[in-house]
């Protein structure tokens, strides 16, 4: 187990300058071709929050990868928190800006207020996406249990943004 954590962190590759010029991208398709790798990326993120969360929410796209088979392996609810325009019901919605113009995230109410909910997406960058998806869940009267995240990109001061005492993160810059 530590050692197909340890082959998780080396299958994440490092693409330069993609999606613009500049940009160093953590492409996270290796790990997920790894069972061993990515079950152990999995376990790694839900074990700081056993017991203390009752629903997973994914993050759109790369999130959902892991958050569906967290929810899975921890007997949770799953809620995909998508982007703009995908819900079929009237949901609710928080807009955030981004580096280069501004997205919008949506979820529906399909729990009760209060439930405790484990945030988890990929990467962490700017944090911009995970403050988004925080304010989400307030909007909808649920309480973030924590936010677990595969890779910290330190140098984009994601962490200071987001301010979640109860944020983890599996692999970092
Ligand atoms: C990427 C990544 C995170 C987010 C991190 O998502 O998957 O969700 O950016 O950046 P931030 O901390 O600056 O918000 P993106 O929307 O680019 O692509 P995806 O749909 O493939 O997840
Ligand atoms: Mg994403």
């Amino acid at each position: 187990n530590s050692a197909a954590l340890q082959r998780a962190e080396s299958l994440i590759l490092e693409v330069p300058d993609y999606p613009a010029a500049g940009i160093l991208f953590r492409d996270i398709t290796p790990l997920l071709a790894d069972g061993p790798a990515f079950r152990a990326t999995v376990d790694a993120l839900i074990a700081p929050f056993a017991g203390t969360f009752d629903v997973v929410a994914g993050l759109e796209a790369r999130g959902f990868l892991f958050a569906s088979a967290a929810a899975y392996a921890s007997g949770a609810g799953l809620m995909p928190v998508r982007k703009a325009g995908k819900l079929p019901r009237p949901a609710a919605q928080v807009d955030y800006a981004l580096e280069y113009g501004v997205a919008v995230v949506e979820a529906h109410d399909d729990f009760p207020r209060g439930s405790r909910v484990l945030l988890i997406d990929d990467v962490l960058a700017t944090g911009g996406t995970l403050i988004a998806a925080h304010a989400l869940m307030r909007e909808l009267g649920y309480e973030v249990a924590g936010t677990s995240v595969l890779f910290e990109i330190e140098d984009l001061g994601g962490r200071a943004a987001l301010n979640d005492p109860q944020l983890h993160t599996v692999f970092h810059s």
